[in-house]
């Protein structure tokens, strides 16, 4: 059997098992993890027609699939749910779905009952690789994404590519932009590999899929480990997000978020070369590789003052100037003094735009 992952934290460590079919060791690893605990299986509209229950046994909450969904309203109805079944303290929740789920569910069992330990088994290419792994649960609102959350490790992640079979192409094509970013930032050597490897990912291998896992999560939760609150060498892992979230914010959500990434490390690498911070050809090398996995790298055409007004209203922006996680070259990001971010210049960014 494959060593499972061990991921450390300030309070403690959970393992993130990656194998093809390891979905059905669920209950087992409850009835060793948490015994005599009541599990609760949360999962959206799709996941559920799609897979049905990880623990058939056990009850199925449902919320209807979306990201406008991941909102405090569903958060409410959950816990409503979880309370009118006579869930108590002995309650572990599965959260069985995509980045929405693990936030929303992990949020639900960061808060339920003052807290109660939850098991992530993601079900999406953006949800293996990246939003399961590392600690952060929350909800949207009004005014933004994520602005409502907790800190909540998981006390397992059972990553299953098998489960990947069932998601649409262009969902389980757009996660991998978060394998780009880690190797972009990260691993030169991880993208040299995933280059390798773009036909075996397209056919959703189920070796090249476990390999490609593993690797993003040892090197996310290397980076979480070291910085759980994001003070500092976590904003590694907004490389590209800056400008993704203003497209994000642009098109109403419309565009995927890793579709957004792909794009936005592309030009936050472009604008970085502008600035002398990154090396000439460094947003090149980053495009290729995006463009071998069929993600998308150049904006559509959008209102690009509406972009440029998300970028500032965004709540990690400190006193209208925009900071951004920038690579220095392929694998390497870029330091300013002690800081993991650079100051972004906009005048440059609305050029290339
Ligand atoms: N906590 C973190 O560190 C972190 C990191 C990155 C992203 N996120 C969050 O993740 C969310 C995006 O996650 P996502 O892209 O997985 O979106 P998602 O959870 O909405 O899933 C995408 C779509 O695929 C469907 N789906 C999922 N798995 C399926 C399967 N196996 N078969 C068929 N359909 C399936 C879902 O119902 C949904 O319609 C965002 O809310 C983002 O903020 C969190
Ligand atoms: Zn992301």
């Amino acid at each position: 059997m494959v060593r499972p992952l061990v991921v450390r934290h300030t309070a403690g460590s959970y393992a993130v098992i990656i194998r093809s079919g390891s979905r059905a060791d669920l209950a087992a690893l409850l009835n060793e993890r948490h015994p005599g605990t009541r599990a609760a299986v949360i999962a959206d509209s799709n996941v559920a027609a799609a897979l049905g229950s990880p623990l058939p046994a056990a009850p199925l909450f449902t919320f209807p699939a979306g990201e406008a969904h991941k909102s405090r309203a569903t958060w409410a109805d959950l816990t409503d749910r979880l309370l009118a079944e006579r869930f108590d303290r002995q309650t572990v929740i599965v959260a069985f779905g995509g980045g929405v789920t693990t936030d929303l569910a992990g949020f639900v069992a960061a808060t339920f009952l003052r807290g109660v330990p939850w098991i992530a088994v993601p079900t999406t290419t953006l949800a293996m690789l990246d939003a399961a792994v590392g600690g952060k649960t929350g909800v949207d609102t009004g005014a933004g994404k994520n602005l409502v959350g907790a800190f909540h490790w998981p006390s397992a992640v059972i990553c299953d590519p098998a489960a990947l079979s069932t998601l649409p192409e262009r969902s389980y094509r757009e996660g991998l932009a978060e394998a780009v970013k880690h190797a972009a930032t990260l691993d030169d050597r991880y993208g040299e590999w995933i280059s390798r490897n773009t036909v075996a990912i397209a056919g959703r291998d189920g070796a090249v899929l476990e390999s490609l896992i593993r690797r993003s999560v040892e090197l996310k939760a290397d980076v979480v480990a070291e910085d759980e609150r994001e003070s500092g060498r976590r904003a590694v892992l907004n490389a590209g997000h800056t400008v993704a979230h203003a497209l994000e914010r642009a098109t109403d959500y419309a565009m995927p978020h890793g579709e957004a990434v792909a794009i936005g490390l592309v030009l936050e690498t472009r604008v970085a070369e502008r600035m002398g911070v990154a090396r000439a050809g460094t947003a090149n090398q980053v495009a290729a590789l995006l463009t071998a996995l069929r993600l998308p790298i150049e904006p559509p055409s959008l209102d690009h003052e509406r972009v440029m007004n998300a970028m500032v209203a965004d709540k990690k922006n400190r006193g209208g100037v925009v900071h951004a996680a920038l690579i220095a070259s392929f694998g390497t990001m870029a330091r300013d003094g002690d800081a993991w971010t650079h100051a972004l210049d906009l005048r440059v960014l609305a050029e290339i735009l």
